[in-house]
């Protein structure tokens, strides 16, 4: 499986569970959350600035595309006949029919809250199966400049805003 956007709040958990579901994962990040992503399971790690990840890897099951958007489509050749790729930001991606004649499956969901997923997690964070790294923290007062490092991106994990 290979996880793109792998350091961020939604691709650094989507490693470790893939990790725990057994697959073989190839973490596709900028080169500063190379050693985070090792920490956390990965089997490969490819710097997108050093390295074109969808014609680096070939026949992977699974692209997890956390980047998404019209840029998704040159996944299509790094995944196998009958394989999938999973858009956390599907809007603009634009090439369905592409995929259909390669028998790739695209899929995308919108999270929602659900006390059943949550209590399944649970225990994998008891554990430490799954960690959640945390990027940076501000005050639900601040909340602007929790913003404003969203705005900034390269995040590692997620940001946090306390309730105090
Ligand atoms: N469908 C849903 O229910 C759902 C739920 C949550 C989020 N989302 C969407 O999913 C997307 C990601 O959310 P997030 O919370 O994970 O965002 P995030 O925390 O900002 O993470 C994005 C990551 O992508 C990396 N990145 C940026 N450009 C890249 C590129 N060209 N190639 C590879 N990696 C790149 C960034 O760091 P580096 O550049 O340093 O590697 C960053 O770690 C957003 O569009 C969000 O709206 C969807």
């Amino acid at each position: 499986m290979l996880i793109n956007g792998a350091g961020g709040g939604v691709g650094h958990l989507a490693v470790q569970l893939a990790r725990w579901k057994g697959a073989r994962v190839i973490a596709v990040a900028s080169g500063k959350h190379e050693a985070l992503m090792r920490d956390l399971g990965a089997d490969q790690f490819i710097d997108y600035n050093k390295t074109s990840a969808d014609t680096a890897v070939h026949d992977v099951d699974l692209v997890f595309d956390t980047v998404g958007g019209t840029a998704a489509s040159r996944f299509l050749k790094t995944i196998r006949r009958a394989g999938a790729l999973f858009l956390a930001f599907p809007l603009g991606f634009d090439a369905q029919d592409e995929a259909e004649l390669l028998g790739i499956t695209v899929s995308s969901t919108q999270v929602r809250s659900s006390g059943a997923q949550l209590k399944k997690a649970a225990p994998l964070l008891d554990d430490g199966t799954v960690r959640v790294v945390i990027d940076s923290t501000y005050p639900l007062a601040s909340a602007a400049r929790a913003h404003e490092r969203a705005e900034q991106g390269s995040i590692q994990g997620k940001i946090v805003l306390v309730l105090e």
